[in-house]
């Protein structure tokens, strides 16, 4: 019997049925508790919306543009790892499924295929997301192979000197299957891991990342590239502050999709602070939960210029492959347009903090939901 599918979420419950359990662990978990897991969702329900009516709504505009790239939504792809685990296809259907939509995949540093391999699946508008390894040439070489692969602006992640701690990855001794290696890393003799006495992606970023990183090396990154730096794991003002005197393009409020620190807010409770402290002087985006197109709207009225999903895309690919991550892509938009049609916004512009209510700003009765 099969199933019509109606939203992004019903994608983890096929995906887990389908995928080893190994691989689905480590797709869906956290850290720890887990309680940031929860709360990256749960944060979006105590935001509700103050909708405007009688606006004339039969056009919606929803492009935008990201570093200066037009795309047709605020609705980007977030760096995944390791995406052949979910499908024979991984990064390959990633990118078509992105540039079929017009918007912008992420490459992790961790895909299973190569920047160079990307490239060759066409056109697109791509980001590179990078870990800086403790051995300099090898980050030299590999900012070098994604300019030279096309790829836009590099993504540097900077919420992980060492790997939360994931307690699924460490009973199951996770490790990337032996058919698969980091493609990016396979020529410098990087692309295998270990089966470790732990998770073997926390020994594998033990022994290979780079613990010490700091802002300087937000300033020699700019040395060895000329492509926009986009920080990605900003939760504080004075964060924000010290990415926009170090001359960074973008910063991306994350926390890993819950997998680093457990008991950081939830990215959405963050990002208003950001915002205020960027002063309009970079962009500022936001992934973490987002799951519906209202989430995607919450976003932009708290003053996002727009949103990463992460393992929406995981769990679509191990349920339809890249049929499965178009069809991601299409439902966040079809929802975030009615939501824009049932709220009075005909444009990204027009969406605003008055259109939603945050919980400290509800009434009484209202703020105990
Ligand atoms: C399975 C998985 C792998 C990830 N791999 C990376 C990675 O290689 N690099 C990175 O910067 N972030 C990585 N992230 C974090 C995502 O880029 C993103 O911050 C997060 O998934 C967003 O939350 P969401 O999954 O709730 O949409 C990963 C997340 C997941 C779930």
């Amino acid at each position: 019997m099969s199933m019509e599918i109606t939203n992004v979420c019903e994608y983890e419950e096929i995906a887990k049925q389908k995928l080893p359990k190994m691989i689905y662990d480590y797709y869906a978990s956290g850290a720890e508790d887990q309680w940031t897991l929860k709360e990256n969702r749960n944060a979006f329900s105590r935001i509700l919306f103050r909708p405007r009516i009688l606006i004339d709504v039969s056009n919606i505009d929803m492009t935008t543009t990201v570093l200066g790239f037009n795309i047709s939504m605020p609705i980007m792809i977030a760096p995944t790892a390791m995406q052949k685990m979910a499908h024979p296809e991984g990064e390959y259907a990633t990118a078509r499924a992105a540039s079929a939509a017009n918007t912008i995949m992420t490459l992790s540093s961790w895909a299973t295929s190569s920047v160079e391999e990307v490239a060759s699946t066409g056109p697109g508008v791509r980001f590179f997301q990078l870990y800086v390894y403790k051995d300099r040439d090898v980050v030299r070489q590999l900012v070098k192979r994604a300019e030279r692969a096309g790829f836009k602006a590099i993504v540097l992640t900077v919420d992980t000197p060492r790997l939360g701690r994931r307690e699924a990855d460490i009973k199951n001794r996770f490790t990337l299957p032996p058919f698969l290696t980091l493609k990016n890393f396979e020529d410098l003799d990087l692309g295998k891991m270990e089966r470790t006495n732990d998770s073997g992606l926390a020994s594998y970023v033990a022994s290979q990342v780079d613990r010490s990183l700091s802002w300087k090396d937000v300033k020699w990154l700019q040395t060895i590239t000329s492509l926009p730096i986009i920080v990605k794991g900003v939760m504080t003002a004075e964060d924000t502050r010290l990415a926009i005197q170090a001359g960074v393009a973008g910063i991306v409020v994350s926390n890993h999709g819950a997998r680093q620190l457990d008991y950081v807010p939830a990215t959405i409770n963050c990002l208003e602070e950001v915002v205020k402290a960027a002063r309009g002087q970079v962009p500022v985006f936001l992934d973490g939960g987002i799951r519906r197109g209202t989430d995607v709207f919450k976003a932009l009225a708290l003053g996002a210029s727009g949103v990463f999903i992460g393992r929406p895309v995981v769990f679509a690919l191990a349920a339809d492959g890249e049929a499965g991550v178009r069809k991601v892509l299409q439902m966040l938009r079809d929802e975030l347009e009615l939501t824009m049609a049932l709220s009075g916004c005909t444009s990204l512009k027009e969406i605003t903090r008055n259109h939603i209510v945050t919980e400290t700003e509800m009434p009484r009765t209202l703020s105990r939901l």
